[in-house]
């Protein structure tokens, strides 16, 4: 009996969805072809998550796309040269290298993501932990750096890495983005990209990926302007969430109203909650129902973030995250403002201009002139060097110059000026999905077993095909017609035709790839000019009019319609 994943991942190469890349040489774990279905399928995905993500709304977010290849300062600035890591440990006895964290994790069942190598090392030796694979004793645990390093150009001081993230592309381009596209806040920016990232132990298919496509949004607000997230675009959502304080107590999630994570400032800011209400939607539109927000405690969080949840998908009986949500706070525009000298700020304008008070140093020059040319240079000079208020409180103390008071030559002047606003650094909300991850789960989810047959019971949205064409059988002039019923139907829907094997064959492949809708032509549509269309779901099928059938399916793929108001129930079907 195989467990379920090996199930799927068999169906994946049998039927074109993914197989392990350059299998004709052994394959490389962590890397993945996609198939022509699986492509389909991922590419329905992106398109599902660019209407949820960028198109609803469209009024704030636009979408880029920036390099893989990324050179070393980049990644110096983002911090993912120092701290892009996760621990391992090696095998004294046969070398193999495992990820520390995963192997005390599953050896003693407890939590230790984010717990420090010297940590791991001291569980390791406390319980004893011993190689997994051959029973060798274990060395001490170090970091290993995620990063695929590269040289650009001919020269070997040029490093650079694969981006583990497509998120710095949005931020080194931000300035550029804010200036062409709208010069306010907020301001999204999406991105989806591939990322390569060298993980240790790549394992389940398409979960954990040495090279893989991430849908992102850099979502750049203004943390003072009190402005409220379009909560009504994601009325009614209700989201399940475990945060931090519970799950330090072993606790299990609650349900909230999405604004309710504001109020009971569960979240650090409301386009948290906004965020997270969206990807709840575009979750379950990939058919998962169940899923849950996990806040991430301190040590678990990527250095840059002040807040994380973890969206967990629960599939066939599995926890995986299929989706992070980061409060990037201003650290990433910050450290590259700072280790590329550039200003990456942002005006802030008052709603009234404020008056505020200026000072400003006076020089009685006439008087300073007096005292001949090196004392003016030496008193100037160091006069440079001062604020207003530094001169303000040296005047208070008395001090002097050579001697002589400094009150002889300068007095503080104090005027009112408008100002009309400040400059200050944005901050970022992330909401991160990994595509193939996504389309490994959707699989998963979508996996059914019935009568020693395998469906995919794909929500129409990302199957696929829309609609799949038969002959009943093999011949003319059955096969002319589909023929026929093929070409109209194309040119409005993702068809696919096909002749070959049984009715039966035929029915079963389209179940395996997920297509809802079936429409078979047979010895009665020669006679009355109707078809059958039958229902993937459930296997019924119903007769409609030849001249209905764009219609019947258009209710069915759009509409969702019920089979039996398209057409007539046919009794006993063709299987
Ligand atoms: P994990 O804890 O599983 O390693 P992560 O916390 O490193 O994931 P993030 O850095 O938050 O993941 O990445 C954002 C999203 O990208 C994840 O929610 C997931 O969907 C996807 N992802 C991350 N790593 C991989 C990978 N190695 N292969 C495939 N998808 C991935
Ligand atoms: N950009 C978020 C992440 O890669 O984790």
């Amino acid at each position: 009996m195989t467990n379920v994943h090996e199930r799927v991942v068999e169906l994946a190469k049998r039927r074109g969805i993914f197989w392990p890349s350059y299998e004709i040489y052994g394959g490389v774990a962590g890397l993945y072809d996609l198939g022509p279905i699986g492509l389909r399928i991922k590419n329905k995905i992106v398109r599902l998550w660019r209407k949820f993500f960028i198109e609803d709304n469209d009024d704030m977010v636009v979408e880029i796309e920036t390099p893989l290849v990324t050179p070393s300062r980049v990644l110096e600035a983002s911090g993912h040269v120092e701290n892009f890591t996760d621990p391992i440990v090696e095998c004294k006895k046969c070398g193999r290298v495992f990820r520390a964290d995963h192997l005390v994790e599953e050896a003693l069942k407890i939590n230790a993501e984010g717990l420090k190598p010297e940590d791991l090392t001291r569980l390791i030796r406390e319980h004893d932990l011993k190689c997994p694979v051959d029973g060798g004793e274990l060395g001490e645990v170090r970091l290993f750096n995620l990063l695929f390093r590269t040289q650009i150009g001919p020269y070997s001081s040029s490093v650079g890495y694969l981006r583990p993230e497509t998120a710095q592309g949005m931020f080194t381009s931000f300035r550029r983005v804010y200036e062409t596209f709208r010069q306010r806040l907020p301001l999204g920016i999406a991105q989806v990209g591939r990322v390569g990232r060298n993980e240790i132990s790549p394992r389940q298919g398409l979960i954990r990926m040495r090279e893989f496509s991430i849908m992102e949004v850099e979502f750049f607000i203004d943390p003072e302007s009190g402005e409220s997230p379009p909560f009504e675009r994601v009325k009614g959502e209700r989201l399940k969430v475990l945060i931090a304080s519970e799950k330090e107590k072993g606790g299990s999630p609650s349900e909230f109203d999405v604004e309710e994570l504001v109020t009971e400032r569960i979240v650090v800011n409301p386009w948290m909650a906004y965020w997270m209400a969206v990807a709840s939607r575009f979750v379950r539109a990939l058919g998962i129902k169940d899923f849950y927000f996990e806040e991430k405690l301190p040590h678990e969080r990527a250095h840059y973030s002040r807040q994380t949840f973890d969206q967990i998908a629960l599939v066939k009986g599995e926890k995986v995250e299929i989706s992070g949500h980061a409060y990037r706070g201003d650290y990433d525009l910050n450290r590259h403002s700072s280790f590329s000298g550039e200003d990456l700020s942002v005006f802030r304008k008052y709603e009234q201009p404020k008056v505020v008070k200026r000072k400003s140093v006076v020089v009685n020059k006439e008087a300073l002139n007096k005292e001949g040319k090196e004392f003016v240079k030496e008193f100037m000079s160091r006069l440079a060097k001062m604020s207003p208020e530094e001169v303000e409180e040296a005047l208070r103390r008395g001090e002097t110059v050579n001697g002589r008071p400094i009150a002889n030559y300068v007095t503080i002047a104090e005027r009112e000026e408008k100002v009309h606003g400040e400059k200050f650094i944005p901050h970022v909300v992330e909401p991160s999905f990994g595509v193939e991850r996504s389309l490994y789960l959707a699989i998963l989810n979508a996996y059914t077993e019935r009568k020693d047959r395998t469906l995919l019971l794909l929500p129409k949205e990302i199957a696929p095909y829309q609609v799949a064409v038969f002959p009943l059988l093999e011949r003319e002039p059955l096969i002319s017609k589909a023929k026929a019923i093929y070409e109209r139907l194309r040119t409005e829907f993702e068809t696919i035709y096909d002749e070959s094997g049984s009715i039966g064959r035929r029915y079963a492949r389209v179940d395996e790839i997920g297509v809802p809708y079936s429409v078979t032509v047979d010895p009665q549509s020669l006679e009355d000019n109707t078809v059958t269309i039958r229902d993937r779901d459930t296997w019924n099928q119903v007769r409609v009019k030849e001249e209905d059938l764009i219609t019947a399916l258009r209710k069915l793929l759009y509409d969702n319609a019920r089979l039996e108001s398209v057409g007539i129930p046919v009794s006993g079907t063709h299987e």
